[in-house]
């Protein structure tokens, strides 16, 4: 073990003769990225800066215990909140917590594998639909032609000439007419770009066959891209990345506190987005072998917040009731505007947002699966720290956001993580316990999906009553395997019981994993926010569970979710497990077909206006709902 310091200063308890200008470098492991700092900044913030991941609920505040990182040498002394949130194991191996970690010496920081985010699995395919292409970008090859055969007439009126009527008026900015001189007396012609009735570019040659956009998915947790061609409406390849904002925060709410009367955090927001927008954006292109001036448009969906985010809006107003967004229609700007580095003149097409916090995401997950067509009642829910969900059939369109709270993202469980190598992802409960693990490795933690299955198998197995409370083991049913009987650990009270899922001597593991009474709260606050925001729904539209042809359950969460343990843990509406599938990442879906076609973003649109926004934060109902969708439902 390395030599523990005194506990060291702040930058605020230093003196400016100590502090003044001096800089240090953190070396963080095992990413090998080095960052210089002033001295005394937080260890947690200089991470930030330096794009170096480390797992965070709180946004730096203290309170979630999950920023820690470890010190081989010159560890620092452990501070009250090292011992709240860390074992006395933890603390003498030299882990702590960064955030209260003053950076005031060159430091070598290893990010513990599986604490970090970087390497979150992150779901990329959904449900598809076949569609025509009809793209909102066309390219027009105008042959040379020799200038002087044609007196008295503008090099833009010989361009408009070209082009079929139906496509005039057509417009053309400053920028790219200053162009236009020298490349239509090129011998090898010239290419133009057309954006509806736009020419956003001109291009030397013939170059029609080159056609791209990107569909973007901006999630509070992971943003995917899928680069289209826009002619053969092929996906020419993928890319995605954790949303680095997420070091202010995993919870919308922390986010949106950061930037709420606070124009400076909002700036940083936007552009910690757009950085990782033109990351993504270069990765696809390399990918793809092409360049990046050859994309022509971007699409985006995302919730609310993001969406604010991504155009620097104030979202001041967003996070206090009513929630008022600045702007739920759709939205087009120039790339170059945006400071998109592609195409400058490429438009931006950001999908309408419904109301509250329900964005563009939802109605990309709408448009991709068809809610709306045809008699039959359908519900799809896209479970995140906001559980948002739509109930629809032909004839009405509805949709709502539950708080659902970080808990199924891992935050709040003593144990929990993201579904990142290392995290528990499913559980059976028979004779004994059965685990998979993400990456095949040693246990580390508990992600959501399986926090939602240990739950459900507890319940079925008689271990834990319908309230949610473990069952003291002289309670427990008389067959009670005696594996089982002997993996809960009773400690004084019964709030105070845990359950081992897996033994450290039988996984390989450092420690047990476990699962406590307080996490089991936790996940019930969770489900009971999704399970009363969806029958708040059915109320609404005067159906009842039966009713419903379907239960789509979207997004990452939902796609690796056992919908029979979503059932019987009462996420979703208590219907035949047949009527119940996952639809994967059905916002991308959506955000790739209204960049493939016109007549799918004015879907879009229409779906935004017609669906109506139910507003549960507030509402007697919800509370009395979430009170019985708390309990567990057989
Ligand atoms: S406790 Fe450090 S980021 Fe939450």
């Amino acid at each position: 073990m390395g030599k523990i310091e005194a506990p060291v200063p702040t930058s605020t308890s230093m003196s400016a003769a100590e502090g003044a200008g001096a800089q240090v470098t953190i070396l963080f492991l095992p990413v090998g990225r080095s960052v210089k700092v002033r001295r005394g900044d937080v260890l947690f913030n200089v991470a930030a800066e330096g794009g170096v991941s480390v797992d965070t609920v709180c946004g730096g505040n203290g309170s979630c215990g999950k920023c820690k990182v470890l010190f081989e040498e010159f560890i620092p002394a452990p501070v009250p909140l090292d011992y709240i949130h860390l074992t006395a194991g933890e603390i003498a191996r030299g882990l702590r917590l960064s955030c209260q970690v003053a950076a005031d010496r060159d430091m070598v920081v290893q990010v513990p594998a599986g604490g970090g985010r970087s390497d979150v699995r992150i779901l990329h395919q959904g449900v598809t639909r076949d569609i025509e292409l009809h793209p909102n970008i066309r390219k027009v090859f105008v042959p040379y032609e020799n200038p002087r055969l044609k007196e008295h007439i503008s090099d833009w009126d010989r361009l408009r000439l070209v082009l079929p009527r139906k496509l005039r008026p057509v417009h053309i900015s400053l920028q790219v007419l200053r162009k236009l001189p020298g490349l239509i007396r090129n011998r090898d012609g010239l290419t133009m770009v057309l954006a509806g009735r736009r020419v956003i570019e001109i291009e030397q040659g013939n170059t029609a066959a080159e056609q791209c956009g990107i569909a973007f998915d901006i999630g509070s947790t992971t943003i995917v891209g899928f680069l289209m061609d826009l002619a053969t409406g092929a996906e020419l390849a993928v890319a995605s990345a954790v949303n680095r904002q997420s070091v202010y925060g995993d919870d919308i709410i922390g986010r949106l506190s950061r930037s709420q009367r606070n124009p400076e955090g909002l700036r940083k927001l936007h552009q910690i987005v757009i950085a990782q927008l033109n990351e993504l954006i270069a990765e696809l292109a390399s990918r793809a072998a092409i360049p990046t001036g050859r994309i022509y448009e971007v699409t985006v969906v995302g919730n609310m917040a993001m969406h604010h985010f991504l155009l620097q809006l104030d979202s001041t107003y967003l996070g206090l009731a009513p929630y008022a967004p600045v702007i739920r229609e759709e939205f087009v700007v120039n790339a170059g505007d945006l400071g998109l580095s592609i195409c400058a003149e490429a438009p931006v097409f950001v999908l309408p947002n419904i109301a509250g916090f329900v964005g563009s995401d939802t109605v990309g997950v709408m448009l991709a699966s068809n809610l709306g067509v045809g008699g039959e009642y359908r519900m799809a829910i896209d479970v995140g720290t906001n559980g948002e969900m739509a109930l629809a059939n032909r004839a009405r369109l509805i949709a709502c956001s539950a708080p659902a709270g970080p808990a199924l993202e891992g935050a709040r469980i003593k144990m929990g993580m993201r579904a990142a190598p290392g995290a528990i992802d499913h559980v059976r409960i028979g004779s004994d316990v059965e685990i998979t693990v993400i990456g095949g490795l040693p246990p580390v933690g508990i992600c959501g999906s399986a926090l939602i299955d240990i739950v459900a198998q507890l319940r079925k197995a008689g271990l834990m009553s319908r309230t949610g409370a473990f069952m003291r083991k002289s309670e427990l049913p008389p067959d009670t395997p005696v594996r089982l009987t002997e993996r809960v650990i009773e400690a004084g009270q019964r709030k105070n019981t845990y359950f081992i899922v897996a033994r450290a001597e039988d996984t390989g593991a450092e420690k047990d994993v476990v699962i406590t009474q307080q996490d089991i709260r936790e996940c019930q606050l969770a489900k009971g926010a999704i399970r009363a925001g969806a029958m708040l729904l059915l109320d609404e539209m005067g159906i009842v569970e039966n009713d419903l042809a379907e239960v789509q359950l979207a997004g990452a969460f939902g796609n690796f979710l056992d919908p029979e343990s979503a059932l019987r843990a009462g996420l979703t509406p208590n219907i035949p497990l047949d009527r119940i599938r996952s639809v994967g990442n059905a916002a991308g879906v959506g955000a790739k077909l209204a960049l493939l076609s016109v007549r799918e973003r004015k879907r879009a649109i229409r779906i935004a206006q017609r669906t109506e926004h139910i507003q549960l934060s507030g509402s007697a109902a919800f509370q009395k709902a979430f009170t019985v969708a708390m309990q567990f439902p057989i």
